[in-house]
């Protein structure tokens, strides 16, 4: 039977699944693939973590240079996260004549062009579905079964984290601090949660999986980004009285305007089918020019659920022996004929704090109609009333980012009423 052995770079959250998986589905997957899959080495510092998942100690590697030059080994697992020493050991491993399977979505979305380049040169195999959406076999899905369509757009809830946090915010009514720190222990949360609260994990997905669907390099660079550091409870709750929920949302568009990609706090209407997506789990929903609507939907973190996603590359690297690489021109920056949509067009949950006299809803409606605005929904939150001023909620009709800027501008700028926020919403 043939066999290939893997050695895994990093055993934290991932690394520790990845290894479960293999070693406790050795049999079947001889039984079904016809194939051995065996962990021949892993690089981890922590040598009593390696010990402590049942490794035996000659297979812990001491460095990296160890992991390339052993014979044994045919795919090297890249779990570590970061760019460096990641990049260094993947480039090591490709260059050695190895494939790899990674997980690593900041080091492939910013060196994808370095890392495919090498693995062509070398003639080896280079997987990634595990970079995003954890378990939901997006990439693979978009390599291959969607090849028939024009993506026209995709929106997901792409960070299991901060989905996390803001369905334990809206449900529980708890504070955002704690429910971090719950996140965090259960090991949905990046080492550092700045990648994860401030929106550059969703971006850096957002970067591939959008570049994958619209056939062009969308570096990171391009997508606007905002997180969920200033999300305000009273807005969840709000918006919950109004039939929306919060989610971190990521959006990617193509038109003949051109591409439009961005991470930012978003209502979702109840009813919408992302609007069910809760906690850790994650959804992707594309739009296809033939197709129409795909939804995935799965758990985006966690040891097993990436693992699955990490060991789907393995037995396909390991039962494969020609290789596809990406859809699109993989160079580092977008080509310099691709235009980005930067004025977007969405509705708008804006929030003021007015005083309740008579005439300031009219000014505040003045203002928006000046600038193009048109109002869908008005609730005044009386019992909120406070030293004369109490909040407004309005929703937009469809409007262009640049138009609400202004019009917030020139609201905050009279005696009557300020704005204190304003969200983005899809209906
Ligand atoms: N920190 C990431 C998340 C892990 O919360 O989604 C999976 O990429």
């Amino acid at each position: 039977m043939k066999k290939v052995g893997i050695a895994i770079l990093g055993l934290g959250v991932v690394g520790g699944g990845t290894y479960k998986i293999l070693s406790e589905h050795r049999e079947f997957y001889k039984k079904i693939h016809g194939v051995d899959i065996v962990v021949e080495s892993v690089l981890e510092l922590r040598k009593e973590r390696a010990l402590s998942l049942g490794i035996e100690e000659h297979k812990i590697a001491s460095n990296i240079a160890e992991v390339c030059s052993n014979p044994d080994v045919d795919i090297v697992v890249e779990v570590m996260g970061g760019v460096e020493p990641a990049k260094t050991f993947v480039l090591s491993a490709l260059n050695a004549g190895k494939s790899v399977v990674t997980s690593n979505k900041e080091l492939f979305c910013k060196y994808s062009h370095e890392l495919e380049n090498a693995a062509k040169k070398n003639n080896c195999g280079l997987f990634y579905e595990a970079s995003c959406v954890g378990g939901v076999p997006v990439i693979r899905t978009l390599l291959d079964n969607l090849q028939g369509n024009k993506i026209l757009s995709m929106m997901g809830i792409i960070n299991g984290t901060t989905n996390y946090i803001l369905t334990k915010m809206s449900n529980d009514g708890a504070s955002y601090e704690e429910v971090l720190k719950e996140a965090q222990k259960l090991g949905y949360a990046e080492a550092d949660s700045t990648a994860d609260v401030e929106g550059y994990d969703a971006a850096y997905k957002l970067s591939i999986l959008s570049s994958l669907s619209f056939h062009t390099k969308i570096p990171y660079t391009k997508i606007y980004r905002e997180g969920i550091t200033g999300v305000n409870a009273l807005d969840i709750e709000y918006g919950k009285r109004m039939g929306y929920v919060l989610k971190l949302l990521a959006i990617g568009k193509n038109s003949d305007s051109g591409i439009e990609v961005r991470v930012h706090p978003t209502f979702i209407k109840c009813g919408h089918p992302l609007a069910g997506v809760n906690d850790s789990f994650n959804a992707v929903y594309i739009t296809g020019d033939s197709v129409e609507d795909v939804m995935l939907y799965g758990r985006g973190a966690g040891a097993l659920p990436t693992g699955s996603a990490i060991v789907g590359d393995v037995i396909y690297c390991a039962t494969h022996d020609n290789f596809n690489y990406s859809t699109f021109k993989n160079t580092a920056s977008a080509a310099p004929s691709t235009k980005f949509v930067t004025n977007f067009e969405s509705a708008y949950y804006i929030r003021l704090s007015a005083k309740d006299k008579a005439g300031v809803l009219s000014k505040v409606s003045a203002v928006l109609s000046k600038h193009g605005i048109s109002v869908a929904q008005v609730v005044q939150e009386d019992d909120k009333k406070s030293n004369g001023v109490v909040p407004i909620i309005l929703i937009t009709h469809l409007t262009h980012e640049k138009d609400v800027n202004k019009a917030v501008d020139e609201i905050n700028s009279g005696e009557l009423a300020n704005v204190d926020s304003v969200i983005r919403v899809v209906s």
